[in-house]
């Protein structure tokens, strides 16, 4: 099931300025290598809120090959800060650091290697925005509900927390597979969380963003 037209996403696409050469390098390899990555206009989305919220520290779980990272790093370097990023595949860790580091991104961006359940608690502090990206990799509701509780704890009061992909290619409305039904069950947990305020975007694959409003 199409989220939205696929002439209106197409259209609206097709609007984001040329990516410079570094992003539009990590883009295409996405492409063409089947890596899943936001794409344009969601990045685009994730950097303007990001540059929205003036968010300094940023924290990405699940980051493949870097495109959201750059994205993302991109704002935090504006307000003078900088993005830590989780990917539990080795290949696609080491890539993400490298198109980081094309991006002339090393310095304020680093990609953490391991399994966020590990990594989550072990980090310092909170962050002004969090953005969940492994929805789709997990499938599982007791995982996603554990790992909605681990990110929550990351987002400081006043913080964003951005979730891709919560409506599973529409099948969190229709109901038919495992993972369909596990986005729905983690979406009615985002909307009914009393530290959060939180709005459904229909954008792509479905991103729910929330404002911590409580610890
Ligand atoms: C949708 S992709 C991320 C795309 C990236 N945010 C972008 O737009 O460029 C999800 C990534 O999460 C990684 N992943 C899956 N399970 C994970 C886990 N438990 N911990 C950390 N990363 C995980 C996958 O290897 C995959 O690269």
């Amino acid at each position: 099931m199409d989220i939205v037209n696929p002439l209106i996403e197409k259209y609206v696409t097709e609007l984001v300025p040329p990516r410079d050469p570094a992003l539009a390098a990590v883009e295409e390899a996405a492409q063409a290598n089947h890596v899943p990555m936001v794409g344009p206009l969601e990045g685009q989305a994730l950097y303007v809120l990001a540059r929205t919220a003036r968010a300094r520290t940023v924290l990405e779980v699940g980051s493949a090959t870097g495109y959201s990272a750059i994205w993302l790093a991109r704002a935090a370097r504006e307000q003078g800060g900088s993005l830590v990023g989780i990917e539990l595949d080795p290949s696609r860790q080491a890539e993400a650091e490298r198109n980081l580091a094309v991006a002339g991104l090393s310095d304020v961006a680093r990609i953490i290697r391991g399994d966020a359940f590990e990594v989550l608690p072990t980090l310092d502090g909170q962050f002004d925005l969090v953005f969940l990206d492994l929805v789709r990799q997990l499938g599982d509701e007791m995982k996603l509900r554990r790992l909605f509780e681990l990110c929550v704890a990351r987002v400081a009061v006043g913080g964003l927390l951005a979730v891709d992909n919560v409506l599973h290619g529409g099948e969190a409305v229709t109901l038919n597979t495992p993972g369909g039904r596990a986005a729905d069950a983690l979406n009615k947990l985002i909307a009914r969380d009393p530290r959060l305020v939180t709005t459904f975007l229909p954008m792509r694959d479905g991103v729910a963003l929330s404002l911590k409003i409580a610890p």
